[in-house]
């Protein structure tokens, strides 16, 4: 594996090394109080978590439980109605009034991988990843070239920065959407659920990227139902259901010993499903 990369020349952006925006003995991510009304449907019903720096959580919960508004809060592509999110030295209380450059400032905390890959069909793989340090943070070309091909290294793709995207398959696509999450150079990665749209021959090649980044001391959170990943990556496992989170702890707390009806329930269909 390369190593994470520390050479830009750019002031604006964080640099590129996982530990970065973390202050000593405090969790790099914490979520306190959030809530989220879609209608009259209440989505999330107080959610608090903390994320330590260096550590991956993995969330996992039935389809409709809030994972991916959670997930989605922490990037501000939703405005949560109450609550408090910290991540780094940037802090949004949802409860009062957040300006447009809070949220703004809240979102380049996080790179964010979907479900499907979003890629710009037109663009090439490097323009792909090099498009947003070059459009929204006014990068240069030349450094924001030379940090997409270590990110492709990173991601074993480097061969492929000239083609398409639909010159690759589904998992080289993926693996192209970390390395174009990472490039805003976040201080922490989201996934929401990366794989599950992936034939299941190409999916251990997206969770080994992932594993890779988590080796290297990259903060992420991961919404999956791949639960040998979970148990082998995770460092705390959040189970969520109907709003809440119903159940927390390591992966052997969460994933084998539940102590919930529901997470019980949960596993049992997931690991047994017929
Ligand atoms: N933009 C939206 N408008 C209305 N309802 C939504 C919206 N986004 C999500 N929901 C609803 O919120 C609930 C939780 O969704 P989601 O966070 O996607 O759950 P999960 O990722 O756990 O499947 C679901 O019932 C979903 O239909
Ligand atoms: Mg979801």
């Amino acid at each position: 594996m390369t190593q994470p990369l520390g050479t830009s020349t750019a002031t604006s952006a964080p640099s590129l090394s996982p530990a970065e925006g973390a202050t000593p003995g405090r969790p790099l991510v914490s979520v306190r109080g959030l809530t989220k009304t879609f209608g009259d449907h209440r989505v999330l019903r107080s959610i608090d978590f903390e994320v330590p720096v260096g550590t991956v959580t993995v969330l996992i919960g039935p389809s409709g439980s809030g994972k991916t508004t959670v997930l989605r809060s922490l990037n501000v592509l939703e405005t949560p109605d109450t609550g408090v999110i910290r991540i780094g030295d940037v802090e949004a209380d949802f409860s009062t009034a957040v300006t447009k450059r809070q949220m703004k400032a809240l979102r380049a905390q996080s790179g964010m991988v979907f479900q499907a890959h979003n890629l710009f069909p037109h663009m090439k793989v490097l323009q792909n990843i090099t498009a947003g340090p070059i459009l929204v943070q006014h990068r240069n070309q030349a450094d924001a070239d030379s940090d997409a091909m270590q990110l492709l290294r990173i991601v074993g793709l480097a061969e492929k920065a000239d083609q398409y995207p639909y010159q690759l398959s589904g998992g080289q696509q993926q693996r192209v959407g970390i390395a174009r999450a990472l490039a805003i150079k976040p201080h922490l990665m989201l996934f929401d659920e990366p794989t599950s749209s992936l034939d299941p021959e190409l999916v251990g090649e997206v969770l080994e990227a992932m594993k890779d980044l988590a080796t290297q001391g990259w903060t992420m959170v991961v919404v999956t139902h791949e639960i040998r990943f979970a148990q082998q990556v995770a460092d705390q496992v959040l189970f969520m259901d109907d709003g809440i989170i119903v159940e927390r702890g390591t992966p052997a707390q969460v994933l084998t010993t539940p102590s919930s009806q529901r997470a019980r329930q949960f596993l049992r269909r997931l690991l047994d499903p017929i």
